[in-house]
């Protein structure tokens, strides 16, 4: 059983999904758009029935609801509005680390085994650790597979050093990993996602370009063999979104 990430052409690439119970880390510079993955990633456990906890350390309910809103993703105020979407706001500043705090909160919120948590980002709670707090990450690790499947956003360093002991202890402990960037090579390429981890389970290599467009969000281009975004007409023809979930306008856009 896969946990479908819902981005167009991603899950082809890992298999089918993440896998269940397992921690994913997405690392990117700021404006990669690992907020934007994690919202797809919840949403599309919304509307397959899961619900989502979204715990954020930057950004409220409100200004989630204007990210998702600008993306035409307006159904993301009626997932908070019902329940289906729990966003949890914390201040870097009042959190001491990874203690259980975080842990209980989830716990107590968790609504059955069909759930989805996202942690954006989990660099300030970890900034601060040394190398040799890796064992503290690898308790917070274990007990959030433990309650379910988990996707937490890392920060790329400015310098590009993995090798930073608050880089390098999410990737060393996460059972998937990828890496998006925006490498500014020119139109084509100027995004691109790599999957540098994938535990027990075979995934694609190399370096694919992406896209962030409205309503679609995050469309991967590896499984297309071009350098272009898939037309809208061989999403619909590959039955990876359905026309009804496209608003008129969009179909402009994407063409
Ligand atoms: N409506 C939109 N259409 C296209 N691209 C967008 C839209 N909204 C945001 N973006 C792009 O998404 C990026 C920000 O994504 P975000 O998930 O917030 O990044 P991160 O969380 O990694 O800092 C920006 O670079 C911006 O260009
Ligand atoms: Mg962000």
């Amino acid at each position: 059983m896969r946990v479908k990430t819902g981005i167009v052409g991603l899950d082809e690439l890992i298999g089918g999904g993440f896998r269940k119970n397992t921690i994913n880390v997405i690392l990117g510079a700021a404006g990669t758009g690992k907020t934007i993955f994690s919202l797809q990633f919840l949403i599309t456990g919304i509307k397959n029935g899961e619900k989502g906890i979204y715990i954020s350390f930057d950004l409220g309910e409100k200004e989630i609801i204007e990210t998702a809103s600008s993306l035409g993703w307006n159904e993301v105020e009626d997932y908070i509005k019902n329940g289906d979407l729990l966003i949890k706001n914390y201040y870097a500043e009042t959190i001491t680390l990874l203690n259980s705090e975080l842990v209980s909160f989830v716990e107590s919120n968790i609504k059955g085994e069909d759930s989805r948590v996202v942690i954006d980002s989990l660099t300030p709670l970890i900034a601060p650790l040394s190398y040799e707090s890796r064992k503290d990450v690898n308790w917070f690790f274990s007990k959030f597979r433990e309650l379910t499947t988990t996707l937490i956003t890392v920060e790329e360093p400015l310098n590009g050093d993995l090798s930073l002991p608050h880089v390098s202890i999410p990737i060393f402990l996460g059972d998937s990993v990828i890496y998006l960037k925006n490498v500014g090579y020119g139109e084509a390429f100027n995004r691109t996602l790599k999957i540098i981890k994938f535990r027990a389970s075979e995934h694609a290599e190399g370096i694919f370009p992406y896209k962030i467009l409205p309503k679609l969000g995050i469309v991967v281009e590896g499984t297309y063999k071009t350098e272009r975004t898939p037309t809208l007409k061989e999403l619909l023809e590959k039955k990876i979104i359905s026309k009804e979930s496209i608003p008129k306008w969009i179909f402009e856009k994407v063409k």
